[in-house]
């Protein structure tokens, strides 16, 4: 929670990777999440490093998040299909083609009572044939905004540049937070353009050992033999959390605090759940 009564801290989490992702946010908001009055994580890769299961889905909200985005991968698993109408705390990117199953924002609201808009949007280069993500993201800004200042925006794009530029862009339309996504390694840049919060992207939560939260073997077959191989989590002893915290003054939405979270822990015992 925020100390000071004007503000209001949201916690961010990159991509998590499957189990060991799942485990090392669990245990890192166990100790933490009483400092933040709203936890955001993107869980495109959840589930075995593919989607998310509905089962894993409600194990979140048990641990404490809030809100889900997600991205390219969120598709994966089949039984999204059948619970996504109803997961009330996910949010699947807002230019899929008209009629795509699920929103692509929410209003979600603190404890407290205090609305934040959260918005999911997927890049264009060097991603698969998606709508133009500019328009899109400027009105939901805007309609969002008749309702509450506070915006924040996932976009989950693998060209810096493009994010670069969308980000700047958002900054001109009063977003509060634009927190860059999907290429699981974590940029220095954060800093606050034009009141919002910004970072090029969060990183990931996930096995320390790997290649971006996957197996390095497997990865590394699959470059020496340019064969297709089904990809499996990386294990290893060390977890990473990455993330982002961003304070944001509740009136006027704009940030005027944001630090990256980059915790290495100890990887935890596949006994719990
Ligand atoms: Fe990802
Ligand atoms: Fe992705």
């Amino acid at each position: 929670m925020s100390n000071d009564y004007n503000t209001i801290k949201i916690a961010f989490f990159a991509d998590v990777v499957g189990k060991p992702g799942r485990f090392a946010l669990r245990d890192f908001l166990t100790k933490n999440s009483s400092q933040y009055d709203l936890v955001i994580a993107n869980i495109e890769n959840a589930s075995h490093g593919f989607g998310l299961t509905e089962k894993n889905y409600n194990d979140f909200i048990e641990y404490g998040v809030d809100a889900m985005t997600c991205g390219n991968h969120i598709w994966d698993k089949k039984d999204i299909h059948e619970y996504i109408e109803k997961a009330d705390r996910l949010i699947r990117p807002i230019n899929y083609p008209y009629g795509t199953p699920g929103v692509g924002s929410r209003i979600i609201e603190t404890k407290d009572g205090v609305k934040i808009g959260i918005i999911n949007a997927l890049g264009q280069v060097f991603m698969s044939i998606i709508d133009s993500p500019w328009k899109i993201i400027e009105n939901e800004i805007k309609n969002i905004k008749q309702i509450t200042p506070i915006v924040i925006l996932d976009f989950h794009a693998e060209a810096t540049a493009e994010k670069v530029c969308l980000g700047r862009y958002c900054s001109e339309l009063g977003l509060s937070a634009f927190f860059g996504t999907h290429t699981h390694i974590q940029t220095a840049d954060e800093s606050i353009i034009n009141g919002m919060g910004y970072i090029t992207d969060a990183g990931f939560c996930g096995a320390g050992d790997g290649v971006i939260g996957m197996d390095y073997h497997t990865s590394l077959s699959r470059f020496l033999s340019a064969l297709p191989q089904k990809y499996e989590i990386a294990q290893g002893n060390t977890v990473i959390v990455n993330g982002v915290v961003v304070e944001i003054d509740k009136n006027s939405g704009q940030t005027v605090n944001i630090k990256r979270i980059y915790e290495t822990m100890n990887k935890v015992e596949e006994t719990t759940k």
